[in-house]
């Protein structure tokens, strides 16, 4: 204990408690998502809409937490060239300059899909489709040369269930099979250093779907097919869980020579169930050394797709949910309070020291979880005519009624996984034998 702890400690008694509320030292600063993330040597990223970075609380939240963006629609090929040729790159250079001006990453999302399509694209033939996909690519990639870290440069090409056949769209019906190996070959030329990943949903666990995409990665690493790496959604919900091969998985592509990487993490749910969810995801991804990062698909669950499943890190009103404490702290991230897969973040128990006459002092430990804490709070409930007359190693608010006192550290917020600290107080007992009661400890 540094020694004006020690000396705070020998005279607090003397002190009156609303003295130590100004001189207590704030709890070490909490970790965010993205600063947690590097130090794993990880990005942590989300999805933006551009139409949202105008919203203070939006732009806050994504500033402070993350340091890798995707625009959630404005890249895509509806959004760029609406018409033949006609390219609008408005909305995207948002994004882009907004997150270079805020040291973020960009993913480039996504040159090739069947969807978001503008509808002069599907009419065409299959020379003119040739050219009309080689050209957006290079449009797009060019305009943004240099400042992608990884593009989807195709996504979604496979078909769900048992088959492992490749989904039906105009690429796939006109131009065949090869549509996607002449896709990541003219990326590769129109940008050299911008990482080429295929991404999809649905292909988060070994099933027939993941199987056709690694026998398709498998060859193009034979054959020298341009590809860096793989990209999984992971979009989950009751119906669709995180798979419990996940890890497994991912690893089995990287043992292919590409990176991983969790592309638009959302998962339906609330509360601790949520939150051991996106624990387990985040866990997954640091077990594989080639998983270089996670982006959660939006800021905030009133702007998510699937808004109605709150499927995200903070809620309608920026605040941070449980998801969010377990995704911090799965990345090994302090303030992240409670790991949902353990139970309670702190606990605090209640002993009485010195007794005299006419008062006693009491004493509360508060011990941290299995997870590291920054700040704690609990209640002490006395009964009346007590009266706390001091409190030293906290500070302390009382309700309306004088009996129940609020009590937060003071300097002694911050807490490694499973170490404690106390905090005392004096009560005059004014006639009364009562033992106080200590409540919940809560932490963050
Ligand atoms: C979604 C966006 O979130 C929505 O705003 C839009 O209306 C439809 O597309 N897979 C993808 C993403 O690759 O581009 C999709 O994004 C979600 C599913």
């Amino acid at each position: 204990m540094h020694l004006t702890h020690l000396l705070r400690a020998a005279t607090a008694g003397l002190i009156a408690a609303t003295a130590l509320t100004a001189a207590a030292h704030t709890a070490e600063a909490a970790d965010t998502l993205g600063s947690a993330a590097a130090g794993q040597g990880r990005y942590f990223g989300t999805a933006v809409a551009a139409s949202h970075l105008g919203e203070s609380d939006y732009a806050a939240t994504l500033d402070r937490e993350f340091t890798s963006v995707t625009p959630e629609n404005e890249m895509k090929w509806d959004a760029t060239e609406p018409t033949r040729g006609g390219f609008t790159f408005t909305a995207a250079d948002q994004i882009v300059n907004h997150a270079q001006s805020h040291g973020m990453d960009v993913r480039g999302h996504t040159l090739v899909w069947h969807s978001q399509l503008p509808s002069w694209v599907s009419p065409l033939g299959a020379t003119d489709l040739r050219t009309a996909m080689n050209s957006h690519i290079t449009q797009l990639m060019t305009h943004y040369k240099g400042e992608i870290h990884s593009w989807d440069v195709v996504n979604e090409a496979f078909q769900d269930g048992s088959s492992g056949a490749r989904r039906s769209s105009p690429f796939q019906d006109k131009l065949g099979d090869g549509f996607i190996e002449e896709a990541f070959r003219t990326a590769r030329a129109a940008d050299p250093a911008a990482k080429l990943c295929y991404n999809d949903y649905n292909t988060d666990g070994v099933n027939a779907k993941s199987n056709a995409v690694y026998a398709m990665v498998k060859d193009f690493k034979a054959r020298g097919v341009p590809i860096d790496c793989v990209g999984f959604q992971s979009h989950f919900n009751s119906a669709s869980p995180v798979p419990a091969d996940y890890q497994a998985n991912l690893q089995r592509f990287a043992d292919l020579g590409v990176d991983v990487q969790i592309t638009e993490l959302d998962i339906e749910g609330s509360g601790t169930a949520q939150a051991t969810s996106y624990g387990n995801v985040v866990k997954a991804c640091l077990a594989v050394s080639r998983c270089t990062g996670l982006t959660v698909w939006g800021v905030t669950d009133k702007y998510s797709w699937r808004s109605s499943g709150t499927p995200l890190l903070f809620d309608g009103s920026y605040a941070k949910k449980p998801a969010y404490n377990a995704v911090l702290t799965a990345l090994g991230g302090t303030g992240g309070g409670t790991d949902p897969g353990t139970g309670a973040a702190c606990t605090a128990t209640y002993s009485t020291d010195a007794q005299w006459n006419d008062g006693y002092n009491g004493k509360v430990t508060v011990t941290a979880g299995t997870a590291p804490v920054g700040a704690w709070t609990t209640t002490v409930t006395l009964t009346a005519p007590q009266k706390v007359t001091a409190v030293w190693n906290a500070t302390a608010t009382w309700d309306s009624s004088g009996n129940v006192m609020t009590v937060k550290p003071s300097w002694n917020g911050s807490l490694a996984a499973g170490a404690s600290t106390s905090f005392g107080f004096t009560v005059a007992k004014n006639g009364s034998v009562a033992v106080p009661t200590v409540g919940t400890c809560t932490a963050s």
